[in-house]
């Protein structure tokens, strides 16, 4: 069974109760997705490996410690993912950027996908998926099944909101696939929107409603 970590911060739940105000525009939210997407990168990646490395300072040789494990690549599922890049960016320069373009059907709420390019490389890297939102589950899980298709095994999943409905289908489909969120939602409503939620995370993103 794959781990769901839930960050408590206080700086990524204030920000975040920002987010989820229905009075605040796209300019800020977009703004604040970005700063939670960075300090939640910042703890997902707490466990990367490291090696010794001696390094001449001014003064001597000290034993330093630098990254040593898979490279990273930070894949967000469009739209809405996309917001979430440049903070993961901002921590973790070198990774590769994959897209995933899904979007859910408003009738079925099944994914439909139209887009799918990831690294030449990617197998040999660790794969972020970021989405703001797990709501049915279904568009982080097909995500998933695409990349694993293209063989990539090291995969984590960084959403700001979830819905208990969503992490129970990531953890049917991927148990391998531990899942990062900042907060963990009461349920689904009749339309799939999580509540309370924040809306609709694309069009608040990019101002489309
Ligand atoms: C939203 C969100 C997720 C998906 C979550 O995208 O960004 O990708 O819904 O819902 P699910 O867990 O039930 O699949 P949406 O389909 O609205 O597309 P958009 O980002 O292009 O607006
Ligand atoms: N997609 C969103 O953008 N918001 C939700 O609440 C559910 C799916």
């Amino acid at each position: 069974m794959s781990k769901v970590v839930v960050f408590d911060h206080p700086l990524i739940q204030h920000k975040l109760s920002i987010m989820r105000d229905k009075n605040t525009g796209v300019k800020e939210f977009r703004e604040l997705l970005e700063e939670i997407a960075m300090l939640m990168v910042y703890e997902v990646t707490r466990d990367l490996e490291t090696c010794e490395v001696d390094v001449e300072t001014p003064i001597c040789t000290a034993k330093c410690h630098r990254l040593a494990g898979h490279k990273l690549a930070v894949v967000p599922i469009l739209r809405a993912g996309l917001g979430m890049v440049d903070g993961v960016l901002n921590m973790v320069p070198a990774a590769k950027v994959g897209h995933i373009g899904l979007y859910r059907d408003p009738e079925t709420l099944k994914p439909v996908e139209y887009y799918c390019k990831l690294p030449a490389d990617s197998t040999e890297r660790e794969i972020l998926v970021v989405d703001p939102m797990l709501a049915t589950g279904g568009s982080a899980s097909a995500a998933i099944q695409f990349i694993k298709n293209r063989g990539c095994n090291r995969i984590r999943l960084i959403n700001l909101i979830a819905a208990p409905e969503g992490v129970e289908r990531m953890q049917k489909d991927h148990p391998d696939v531990d899942i990062y969120i900042a907060a963990l939602d009461d349920h689904l409503n009749e339309h799939g929107y999580i509540v309370p939620g924040l809306g609709d995370a694309g069009d608040r993103l990019f101002g489309t409603k």
